[in-house]
């Protein structure tokens, strides 16, 4: 198969090189009772997409209807124009007003293995005292609260409080540094600050406090630091700034309102801000809006994960990315849902805690991400095989692309070959997932995200704006705006569209490479800035990582192309074995044959690296760049917002006593 070139020779399409071939449709159980077994649905959505969001739309409570669906000026777009709603009032009052008053909404576990289960009527009420204690601090419609927090019930009550006085809110992951989140609070130009004493993490105490102080000491925006109480004695003494900061307990306490009236908030609401990870530039804050949105997670919620009111949910994102605001918050809770919220780290106090969790709260749905699912490969079979998992029916998976061999584990040892898996693509930009199955109606193929859910049309283009044909890779595509779509960069309207806008101009820019087979099904390849190129073809990360790890030996792969006077670049492999497998030249040898089996000897690494473990973004996405900065000799850049910065290191000293 050759690379089409461009006019300067250089292609202009990714070659396409690995073939999956094995296909699993819904189990006919589940297929007969799944909400969506209609597969005309597309052709419906494709056909009349106002009609379809429209209708979509009306799963939603509103103080005032649209007058028009959407109004669109690339790459300016305006959903449900003239509507008036509010978030909190559709993910909270509106079930308390019904029987779900008495059903649990928040099933929280935290990592000593404290409970608290809220119901829709505790969840309204507390969600109304913090919001009360919001109004106290003189926070007010349109003022930014930031969120630097642990898992604990109080931060989606905090978010829903925020929605229901129109106060946009900016979750900063808590595992980020006092830098990275002084510069997201500067960005945002947040007023309030929220946190807690700590959080529990591996049995330590993250020192969450601390960190904020040394944070707002240089964010002049900030008027008052709120602290949550997580951890109470055992934390570390947390100093008190008189003036600035106020315990939520106390506040609480102290606060006269049981309700706050929610405020009727223009569909174009700024709901809230998120701030794109990366290890290079400004981080990009992704504006996010009110009806759209909610519109696009509750629905997508509703059809992707089967949603059934008897279901036990469980997303394991942290809040803190947009997957935990999509897919722990707002969806779930728009839709009525019970949803687990677990605190921790998976292998505390042992490697089997999630399905310690899955045993305890009868959880029927999983959804989480690949990184994780090779951990739990490399951890070995045991830790699932010791506990009940027959509630789960339905599994999904985020946040990179899934090698086939995970896939495939997840199936056999998590799914035990009788839940549907549902491997969604989307990004922060999109705020809803955008290519994924329907679980009733679509067979899943390991490794594709299959095809665009119902009124998004995705498409792949080369460098030239056209469609490629089947089976070759070119750039991910959205041809049509959709509801959950990022508005713009907060305070940065010319890099919205000159990141996302202008290569194709009206048309959204992913940033990742696809390819689609013969059935329409598309197979995401990476990240288009870590494409190789090898003797003139592009090459995709995907391919020759899911070759890698499709070895009994190998639990996790990322390759790069490095410099080669010859080929241009040639593949290099960062390996980390399984557990029991330890690493030698057969085993060097085999894996490169392994390539060339499946891939072809173009694929060929030319070297390949073990290590214990990969260089990882705090979204735990593996960075490849790092490692092509090592295999170039270059200086690294900033790794402080690596998950572990040691390992960035670790890889560079044995990569330079190697290469001599
Ligand atoms: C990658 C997370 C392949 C992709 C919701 C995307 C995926 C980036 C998948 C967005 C998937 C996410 N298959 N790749 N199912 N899901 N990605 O903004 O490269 O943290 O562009 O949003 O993750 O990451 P973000």
């Amino acid at each position: 198969m050759s690379a089409s070139s461009g006019s300067a020779g250089t292609p202009t399409t990714i070659d396409a090189l690995l073939q999956e071939t094995r296909r699993f449709p819904p189990p006919p159980q589940f297929a007969a009772n799944a909400n969506v077994r209609d597969p005309s649905v597309y052709q419906r959505a494709h056909d009349d997409p106002d009609g379809f969001w429209s209708e979509a739309a009306s799963r939603l409570d509103w103080y005032k209807r649209w007058d028009r669906v959407l109004e669109w000026d690339a790459p300016w777009a305006k959903w449900f124009v003239g509507g008036q709603l509010n978030a909190s009032y559709n993910c909270v009052d509106r079930h308390n007003a019904t029987w779900r008053r008495n059903k649990a909404a928040i099933i929280f576990e935290g990592e000593p293995g404290d409970t608290r289960v809220l119901t829709y009527h505790d969840l309204y009420r507390e969600v109304n005292k913090f919001a009360s204690v919001l109004l106290d601090l003189g926070v007010r419609k349109g003022d930014v609260v930031a969120f630097y927090m642990p898992m604990i019930p109080e931060l989606p009550i905090g978010l829903l409080a925020c929605a229901r006085i129109g106060a946009p809110h900016t979750v900063i992951f808590g595992g980020f540094s006092a830098e990275a989140l002084r510069d997201r609070i500067n960005d945002s130009k947040a007023k309030l600050c929220v946190t807690a004493d700590g959080g529990w993490r591996r049995g330590n105490v993250v020192p969450l406090k601390d960190t904020t102080d040394s944070a707002v000491a240089d964010a002049s925006t900030i008027e008052h630091v709120l602290v949550i109480q997580r951890v109470g004695p055992q934390a570390k003494e947390v100093s008190m700034r008189e003036g600035r900061d106020v315990w939520y307990h106390e506040a609480a306490a102290a606060t006269s309102r049981s309700f706050v009236e929610p405020e009727h908030l223009d569909s174009e609401h700024p709901l809230y801000i998120m701030y794109t990870s990366g290890t290079t530039g400004k981080p990009k804050g992704q504006q996010h809006t009110t009806a759209g949105y909610l519109v696009g997670t509750s629905l997508s919620h509703d059809w992707i994960f089967d949603l059934k009111e008897d279901d036990v949910y469980w997303c394991t994102a942290d809040i803190g990315w947009v997957t935990g605001h999509s897919y722990i918050v707002y969806g779930p809770l728009a839709n009525g849902s019970s949803v687990v919220m677990y605190e921790g780290s998976p292998d505390y106090p042992d490697k089997d805690r999630f399905w310690a969790l899955i045993e305890k709260y009868g959880v029927t749905i999983l959804y989480t991400a690949p990184t994780s699912i090779r951990t739990f490969m490399r951890w070995g079979d045991e830790y699932p095989a010791r506990r009940d998992l027959s509630s789960l029916r339905l599994l999904g998976t985020v946040g990179e692309p899934i090698n086939p061999e995970a896939w495939i584990w997840y199936h056999e040892h998590i799914g035990h070959g009788r839940c549907p898996i549902v491997d969604t693509w989307w990004q922060t930009e999109t705020g809803m997932i955008m290519i994924t199955p329907l679980p009733g109606i679509v067979a899943t193929k390991p490794g594709s995200a299959t095809r665009p859910f119902p009124g998004i049309e995705a498409d792949i283009l080369d460098e030239a704006g056209e469609s490629v044909p089947n089976n070759r890779g070119g750039n991910l595509v959205i041809r049509r705006p959709w509801p959950a779509m990022s508005r713009t960069i907060f305070g940065d309207p010319d890099r919205y569209i000159a990141t996302y806008w202008s290569k194709y101009p009206g048309i959204y820019l992913t940033g990742d490479g696809a390819r689609r087979d013969d059935d329409g099904y598309y197979w995401l390849l990476g990240r288009v800035d870590d494409v190789l190129n090898v003797s003139g073809h592009r090459i995709g990360t995907m391919e020759i990582e899911s070759a890698l790890v499709s070895h009994p030996a190998v639990a996790e792969a990322a390759v790069i192309g490095a410099s080669d006077p010859i080929t241009g670049q040639a593949v290099v492999a960062f390996v980390t074995p399984r557990g029991g497998f330890a690493p030698n030249d057969a085993l060097t040898a085999e894996l490169k044959e392994q390539v060339v089996h499946n891939i072809g000897a173009l694929a060929r690494p030319k070297k390949i690296y073990f290590t214990t473990e990969l260089p990882k973004t705090r979204s735990a996405k593996i960075m490849r760049r790092l490692l092509r900065d090592i295999a170039e000799g270059r200086v690294l850049g900033d790794t402080t917002t690596l998950l572990d910065p040691t390992i960035v290191s670790q890889i560079k000293e044995q990569y330079e006593s190697t290469e001599g």
